[in-house]
């Protein structure tokens, strides 16, 4: 017998009873960034797999262990994209976008692929929404972009549910001489170190500042800190973060471990964390590259952005009941017809239906049936009412309109009447 087909694991059908809150947070953002001035910018999921690793960073988990990459039949070395900022960039650079030092304030969306362990809130495909901006090198902008994810937060119902994690790293020669103190104090202790940090010690020493290792966390207490060695001009650009965070009352967090696992960064970056998904608890996290554009062959231009994991804001939206009841809102109607001449009169019907009323959810039912079973079937939709259309009905011009919710009694309506009936069924 052949083996069931499934899905690939880590990898998620996203199903009828879960797409009204996927599309209620996609919408409720996408007005939100609209309000900001953010234009949407559709990319690729496939890209050259060298854009990855030149961008993220060879050295970085996502690109030495967690991509999908193959060749294609061209002998094409192409990646399936783990996020969003590297095509971003590429796409700017190729359109010219921020030529001349023009501001770029782009958002996307989409799946991105990483082949991780899955665990609550961690999938091998999950979907981001991201925002990038480009040539606005101040903290105002920084500013902006974490107002508008608490925007959002609240708009959701998640404000006090999230807390904002904060952090600069400085310059990159900041950060190169803050790395050289940190490898040498942690060479001088490396048999203390867990595995993994002693791999990282090598490859990408910052990341071992945010070890889950309790071991190596208490050796890091007394290790070099990272804002004893920022540069004043970072330093002032934190400052003029932190002030309008303070100015529109942001509460934050400084995190000097705060490193973020991209190579990408530097300066500002920021994470929102939640303690109700356990320990994917990361919504929403982002930070400065103003590197990353020269990186990739184009003039130096400043670059900020972030990106939210939407799963995670769905799960979070679920565990904490905040997802709106009338999202998974029933059918207003249902139009029972009997007998052919009926049906074609019910269709027609309920297409002008449609044309008055722009909102209105009618289902029409296909496949005919005796009077008992499509009642059955508009009781069980969940419609408000059943609309009846029979030979009787077809004769006089009129629809029986029947309350299924309700107790009160069927009455007949004028097929002329009908969308203004309806109209006020609807509001009620
Ligand atoms: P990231 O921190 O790798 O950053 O991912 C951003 C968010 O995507 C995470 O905070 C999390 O919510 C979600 N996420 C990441 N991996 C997974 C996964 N395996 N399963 C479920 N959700 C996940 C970036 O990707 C950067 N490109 C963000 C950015 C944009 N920085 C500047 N601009």
């Amino acid at each position: 017998m052949s083996k069931t087909l499934q899905a690939i694991r880590g990898m998620n059908d996203i199903l009828p009873e879960q797409t009204p809150v996927w599309r209620y947070l996609e919408n409720t953002f996408a007005q939100l960034l609209d309000g900001y001035g953010y234009k949407e910018i559709r990319l690729p999921i496939l890209e050259f797999t060298e854009l990855f690793a030149r961008g993220i960073g060879e050295g970085t988990d996502v690109v030495d262990k967690e991509m999908y990459t193959f060749l294609d039949r061209n002998e094409e070395s192409l990646t399936l994209r783990p996020e969003g900022t590297a095509g971003c960039v590429r796409a700017v650079l190729e359109h010219g976008l921020t030529g001349g030092g023009q501001v770029q304030k782009l958002w996307y969306a989409g799946p991105m692929f990483r082949y991780e362990k899955p665990q609550k809130g961690r999938y091998r495909q999950f979907h981001q929404i991201g925002v990038e901006v480009f040539n606005q090198p101040g903290p105002d902008i920084d500013a902006e972009l974490i107002v508008l994810t608490w925007r959002l937060w609240k708009k959701l119902g998640l404000a006090d549910s999230v807390t904002l994690q904060l952090n600069s790293l400085g310059s990159s020669e900041a950060r190169a001489t803050y790395r050289d103190a940190l490898v040498a104090y942690l060479r001088e202790r490396f048999d203390q170190l867990d595995e993994d940090s002693q791999r990282r010690l090598t490859t990408n020493p910052l990341r071992i500042l945010d070890s889950k290792n309790a071991q190596t966390q208490s050796l890091l207490a007394d290790a070099p800190t990272l804002h004893d060695y920022l540069d004043e001009e970072s330093r002032a650009h934190f400052e003029g973060l932190k002030a309008r965070l303070d100015a529109v009352g942001i509460r934050y967090e400084i995190n000097q471990k705060l490193v973020r696992g991209l190579d990408y960064y530097g300066r500002t970056v920021f994470e929102w964390v939640t303690d109700k998904l356990g320990a994917q608890g990361t919504v929403c996290a982002g930070g400065r590259y103003d590197g990353l554009v020269s990186q990739f062959g184009g003039k130096p231009t400043p670059g900020v952005g972030f990106a939210m994991g939407v799963e995670r804001l769905v799960l979070l939206l679920e565990t904490l009941e905040l997802v709106p009841a009338e999202l998974n809102s029933p059918a207003h109607a249902y139009l029972c017809a009997f007998g052919e001449p009926a049906e074609l009169a019910a269709l027609a019907l309920a297409e002008r239906l449609r044309d008055a009323l722009p909102g209105l959810r009618l289902l029409v039912n296909a496949g005919g049936g005796s009077f008992k079973s499509q009642f059955k079937k508009a009781d069980k939709s969940g419609a408000s009412y059943a609309l009846i259309l029979g030979d009787d009905e077809l004769a006089n011009r009129v629809v029986g309109c029947k309350p299924l919710r309700t107790d009160g009694e069927q009455q007949n309506i004028a097929w002329n009447a009908l969308a203004e009936h309806l109209a006020a069924c609807m509001q009620a």
